[in-house]
């Protein structure tokens, strides 16, 4: 019996060996991979400028000092995610869900600051945000929640993509102080914010002086064309909560914040003995400057695009299928009902893709990967998806 705890449905697949967007099995078998590890690997694997340079970092001896002093690499990593996000200062945490605590945090400290005693946030139905107390309350999944009650309280819940239930909201109820919103939800099932939503909900923000949360750990960083969504849609939110791509592979989070929310934290309000850490940022400080050199962001919109439209041409209309969504690389292929056995299917053709709230296959390759891998995993999946409708159709 395993002493890993038991907090996974897992594959019985155990991957030993990667490069690039290929990852080798124990018994050698090779994949392609469309997943990247729920969108950590950004550079793929083994990328040579990665290795080199946390090869250096071990060579030091310095992995990990404290908080308690300067850490150089934090400073130029920081420079970094000011420069790309257009925002101010940066925390540094371990995980997306450690960014999102800090950003309830700050919207609370911000609306006690403004003398509201309770303050509350405005959350999406279907947000993921992470599995502590506070994030599991702010996420829209009963399924997250059930068996931890009492919630963390102050979270008012509204329907993606619906800014009169926002407004509403808003004239009912003066502990407001923050909207948080995931552009485009991950967890949830791919769900895409319009872009018209996202700037209403941003007027709405700066009418009310609300901060704007834009919760971007799975979909932002290059993932989607550009650097976050929030780019897309033409504004600068007040809080960006960043982890999985950020280190390619290397555990780290952060947190970003500007406009209202800039010098909120003070020395005593918030740390992480780990937060920050030289090997931490010498992952990070790699993975924006390799993004940079090989214009991953472009590749982003040009593969990821290509794969969508070739889904949706394979799939589109076919019955059992709702909709092929999503933008860059971050798809998603809706099915009419649960569609778990294609991950099965698929690993044993050796393409690894995941499934989210039961119907939903979701493909999050590496940045990295080329036209022609992107081509492949179309059509590894196609054949696999239309058996299994077909499969569906029959019984
Ligand atoms: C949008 C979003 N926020 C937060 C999290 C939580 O991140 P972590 O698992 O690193 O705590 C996730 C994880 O899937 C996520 O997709």
């Amino acid at each position: 019996m395993s002493h890993v705890m038991n907090t996974y449905a897992r594959q019985p697949v155990a991957f030993v060996r990667g490069e690039g967007v290929w990852l080798w099995d124990e018994e050698g078998r090779k994949y392609l991979d469309a997943l990247a590890g729920i969108a950590v690997n950004t550079l793929g694997y083994a990328h040579p400028k990665l290795n080199a340079a946390l090869a250096r970092r071990i060579q030091s001896g310095v992995l990990h000092t404290s908080n308690l002093w300067r850490i150089p690499d934090q400073e130029a990593a920081a420079d970094r995610i000011a420069e790309i996000t257009g925002l101010d200062e940066v925390f540094f945490c371990n995980s997306g869900l450690e960014a999102n605590e800090a950003a309830i945090k700050l919207a609370r400290k911000y609306g006690h600051e403004r003398g509201i005693a309770e303050p509350a946030i405005v959350v999406m139905e279907h947000a993921f945000h992470g599995r502590s107390l506070a994030t599991l309350s702010a996420s829209g999944s009963r399924k997250v929640q059930a068996g931890f009650e009492p919630l963390v309280s102050g979270f008012v819940r509204v329907p993606l993509n619906d800014l009169e239930a926002v407004r509403q909201v808003a004239e009912n109820n003066r502990n407001v102080v923050a909207v948080m919103v995931e552009p485009i939800q991950g967890e949830g099932g791919i769900n895409v914010s319009r872009l018209d939503y996202l700037r209403g909900l941003r007027e709405l923000c700066e009418r009310r002086q609300w901060l704007f949360i834009s919760d971007e750990v799975q979909c932002g960083l290059g993932r989607t064309g550009k650097w976050f969504v929030y780019q897309h849609a033409g504004f600068l939110p007040d809080v960006v909560p960043l982890a999985k791509g950020l280190g390619s592979g290397v555990p780290v989070g952060a947190c970003v914040v500007g406009g209202r929310a800039k010098g909120l934290f003070k020395p005593g309000n918030h740390g992480s003995t780990f937060g920050g850490n030289p090997l931490a940022m010498t992952a990070v400080c790699t993975t924006l400057d390799v993004m940079k050199e090989e214009r991953l962001l472009d590749n982003a919109a040009r593969v990821g695009g290509m794969m969508t439209e070739a889904l949706r041409a394979a799939l589109g209309g076919a019955k059992g299928v709702s909709e092929v969504r999503g933008m860059g690389m971050m798809i998603g292929v809706e099915f009419d009902e649960a569609c778990g056995e294609l991950v099965k299917a698929a690993l044993d053709a050796g393409l690894v893709v995941n499934v989210t709230v039961d119907k939903v296959v979701r493909m999050l390759p590496p940045l990295v990967m080329s036209e022609a891998e992107g081509r492949e995993v179309v059509s590894r999946f196609v054949p696999l998806a239309k058996a299994f409708l077909g499969k569906r159709a029959a019984a």
